[in-house]
């Protein structure tokens, strides 16, 4: 993945981002691409890429800006080194899910959707992937990690605050 604020300077930026855009129509018809495009490449939708976007597509920013913040598939920041999902599903929950994610939101200091303040560890929202054997349990890139209590909750997450693996 490529850091975008490796460009130097706001025009190379845009030089950048328009680049990427290559082949897409002027319009509103290829917007949503264009966003997909960006955040394949760095991970989330800089803000200073809509710029480039909007030349590219000659559209005002503030209609870029007003996709990216309506479809939540779109990232404004970047993503975590390390991405622990909390399982939100029935079974989940049954087993006690939510003492799970008081001490995740505890630990981490942040909330559901949040990265801790050094980016490397995030939160997000999971849903029922059918592993419901291991309920409760959180995801740590993919990876299920349950059944969990909340005191083995707060040995993972020490765990993963020292760069440790799950
Ligand atoms: S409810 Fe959590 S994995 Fe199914």
């Amino acid at each position: 993945m490529t850091s975008f604020y490796g460009a130097s300077a706001r025009n190379e930026a845009t030089l950048e981002v328009r680049q990427i855009l290559e082949g897409l129509a002027p319009g509103e018809g290829d917007l949503l691409e264009a966003l997909h495009r960006v955040q394949h490449r760095y991970g989330y939708i800089p803000q200073a890429a809509i710029p480039g976007v909007a030349q590219h597509l000659r559209l005002p920013e503030s209609r870029v800006y007003g996709a990216v913040t309506y479809y939540s598939e779109f990232r404004q920041t970047p993503p975590p080194e390390t991405k622990i999902s909390w399982c939100s599903g029935p079974a989940c929950y049954i087993k006690g899910s939510e003492n799970l994610r008081l001490v995740l939101e505890g630990l981490l200091a942040c909330g559901m959707g949040e990265n801790t303040p050094d980016n490397r560890l995030g939160l997000h929202l999971g849903q029922c992937n059918g592993t419901c054997d291991n309920a409760p349990q959180v995801w740590v890139d993919g990876e299920v990690v349950g059944p969990l209590t909340p005191s083995k909750t707060v040995e993972l997450v020490r765990r993963l605050q020292a760069g440790d693996q799950p």
